[in-house]
Parts: C-alpha cells; structure tokens; sequence
C-alpha cells in the first residue's frame, strides 16, 4: 500500500496545477488508508457565469491529473483511473448541482517502479520524473512581459494525441480578440461579479495567501491595488464596480467590432508567440451518426472526458515550456466569448468540427521569478 505521507506528498503536488481564476476546484479525498483517492468538483470553487460549460474545470481537473501522475512516477507509485458517472455531466458539476466523485485513482501496490522510475502512466514520456517533478514547483502563469521563444510552439507540438494540435497565432491578432473577448465578457454583470469575488487586491483580503488572482500574480501597481481592493471587498461598492463595467464593455465592444478581421490565410506566423489549443473531432471515434450530432450540439462540442485529457495535454505542454525557460499567458477571454471565438475561427480557418479550448501565449519571461498564485 502507498504511505499515507508519500500519497499527501503527491496530493500536495497535483495542487500546483493551474486554475481558471486560480479557483482550484479539486477536492481529493484519500480512501481506505491510501488505497484509492477520490476527486470531487469543490461546490464554491466552480465558476457557473465564465464557465457554464464546465470547459476550463475540466481543463483545470485535466491538469490535476497530469500533476498527481508526474508527481506519482518520480515517487514510484503506480495507479489506475476510472471516470466515473458524474464526469458525464460538467454543467450539473458547475451548477452546483452534482457533488458526486467524478474520478477515482486506484493505487497499486504491486507494479511499482523503483523511485524515479517510468510508471505505466509515463512510459512513453521523454523527461526523467524527478526533473518533471520538479518543473511542477517552476512552471509559471505570467500576464504580461515576455520574449519570443524560437521555435517552441513547433516544438511542443510534437508532444501531443493526434485529434489535438496547437494553431500559431499572430500577436496583434490575438491583442484584438483577447480585447474585444474582454470587452464582450464584461458585459456580462454575472461574469464581472465572479470575477471580482475571485479578485485578492489587497494583503488585508481574508483569503489573499490561500486561493484567487492577487495584485502580485496580475502584476497590478500599488497604487492601483489601494484604490481598487475595496471594490473587491465590499459588497455594494462591488455591485457598483459592477454596473459600470457592463455600459463600458458594449462601448469598448462596439467600437472593437468596426476593425476588420481578414480571412485564413497563408501567412501563419512561423515564429509565433501564442497558440490555440484545438480538438479534432474528425479524428476522435464519437460513435454512431445519432451520437455524434449529440456531441457536436453539446455546449462542449466534445465529451467532457475528452476535455479531461486534453487538460492532462494541456499540463504536458506548459511542463515541456517549463522546461525551456518559458511561461504561458492564457487569454482565455477569447474562447469564453462567442464574438471573439467567432473572429478566431474565421481567422484561422478552422472548421464547425475544429474545437478550440485554450488560447495562450508564450515566451521566456523577462522577469526570471515573478510572484506566484497563492495554494490553499
Ligand atoms: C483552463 C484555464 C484557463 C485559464 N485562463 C486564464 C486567463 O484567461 N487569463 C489568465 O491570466 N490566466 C488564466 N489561467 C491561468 C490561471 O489564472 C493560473 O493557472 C492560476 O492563477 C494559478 O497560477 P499558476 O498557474 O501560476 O499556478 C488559466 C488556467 C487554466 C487552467
């Protein structure tokens, strides 16, 4: 059987995955002294208004998974998935509705490799595991401030299942659809609300060291943060925060929508600096005709469990940036919004079968440590 501390020690690593808002939704619970671990959706830590469909949790389970398996092969321990039911319905997980295990890990305790060595989970992975291990605690989100990296959305590429590819996007393309996706989010009262619950401005927020964006990791200015915290704090001033938002991104948007985007062509940028994350659907096996059509008309347009695993791809790549010196910038904005993701469809040619679920861009960092997301 595992050791109970050898499996908190695994835990406490999956906890360094990356989060939509830094909400860090999982909930694992060790079953049977270390037998099997449970993962459950937390109820408070989803986000129903940014997130209805339940993609950027799945992304965010995705990369929980990928970190507990790194971080199980660097302690020799072996194990198995199962997805269960609840995985089925990610609206029900967002919603509140459902708080049923959506995974249960099954830890072996025969087919264990030495310490360090391959597990059957990372046979195939090029990285020796402790120094996998260890771009865990060195992977960075930055939000601004970096530097091409030649060659490296090629090389990463290279690392992932055949119905997922990562398309080169142009930089002043993305600046626009990341604004225009901003500003169409905005005006949404519910999505600016949850986003300023999820907002840490200031060191006297009750929950500044534990979860949330804090003004460090967005790199906001001091005295921005004085001004701006207690909108985050306090409710009617928040409500009104709130309501300013919304009139001012249909402004920002009317005006962003008046600059013409030009069709798909040939000049993909061969240095590029940002990538979509794109699922296949041609090349998954979604089962009959009547079966398909489901998936297609589904707000994921992809089972969640395919989500899942392009969120374990998702990890993979940003581990392989790691590795290189470099650090994502996800602009999530432009997928959330359907106006934005419209634009970036038409943009890079992408077919109704193509499914786009991560925009970032990457590059080395200019400031070599910036602050990191706070854990629970
Ligand atoms: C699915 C997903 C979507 C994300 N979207 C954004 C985004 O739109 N903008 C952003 O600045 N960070 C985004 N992030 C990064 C998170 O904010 C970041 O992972 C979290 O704050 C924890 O910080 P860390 O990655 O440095 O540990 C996203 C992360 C995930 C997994």
């Amino acid at each position: 059987m595992t050791g109970i501390h050898t499996l908190n020690q695994i835990i406490a690593d999956a906890a360094s995955a990356p989060s939509a808002h830094n909400t860090q939704p999982w909930s694992p619970r060790m079953i049977g002294d270390g037998v099997a671990v449970e993962l459950r959706v937390s109820r408070r830590r989803t986000l129903p208004a940014a997130d209805p469909t339940g993609r950027d949790t799945l992304l965010g389970l995705g990369a929980w998974l990928e970190a507990f398996s790194v971080s199980a092969a660097s302690h020799g321990v072996a194990f198995d998935v199962e997805l269960l039911p609840a995985l089925a319905d990610p609206e029900a997980i967002v919603q509140a509705r459902s708080d049923e295990p959506v995974l249960r890990i099954q830890l072996h305790h025969d087919t264990v490799s030495s310490p360090g060595g391959d597990t059957k989970q990372h046979a195939e992975s090029a990285f020796d595991p402790d120094s996998e291990r260890r771009m865990l605690a060195a992977r960075q989100t930055v939000r601004s401030g970096l530097e091409p990296a030649r060659g490296l959305v090629l090389e990463l590429s290279g690392s992932l299942p055949e119905w997922l590819r990562l398309v080169p996007v142009d930089a002043d393309d993305l600046r626009h659809f990341s604004s225009l996706g901003t500003a169409d989010t905005l005006r949404e009262p519910a999505v600016a609300r949850e986003l300023a619950h999820w907002l840490r401005l200031h060191p006297s927020h009750p929950r500044y060291t534990v979860d949330g964006l804090n003004d460090k990791a967005l790199g906001i200015p001091a005295f921005a943060t004085r001004f701006a915290s207690a909108f985050t704090r306090k409710r009617r001033l928040r409500d009104a925060a709130v309501g300013v938002a919304a009139p001012l991104g249909e402004l920002w948007r009317r005006v962003l929508l008046e600059v013409p985007v030009s069709a798909a062509d040939e000049d993909a940028p061969a240095e590029a600096t940002a990538f979509v994350l794109v699922a296949d659907t041609k090349l998954l096996d979604l089962g009959s005709g009547a079966e398909i059509t489901r998936v297609l008309n589904s707000p994921l347009g992809l089972p969640p469990a395919r989500v899942l695993e392009a969120g374990q791809a998702l990890m993979r790549l940003w581990l392989r940036a790691t590795a290189r010196g470099a650090a994502f910038a996800p602009a999530s904005e432009v997928i959330d919004s359907s106006l934005a993701q419209g634009e970036l469809r038409y943009r890079l040619g992408l077919s109704r079968r193509d499914v786009p679920l991560f925009v970032t861009r990457v590059g080395v960092p200019r400031d070599a440590h910036p602050p990191r997301a706070p854990r629970r």
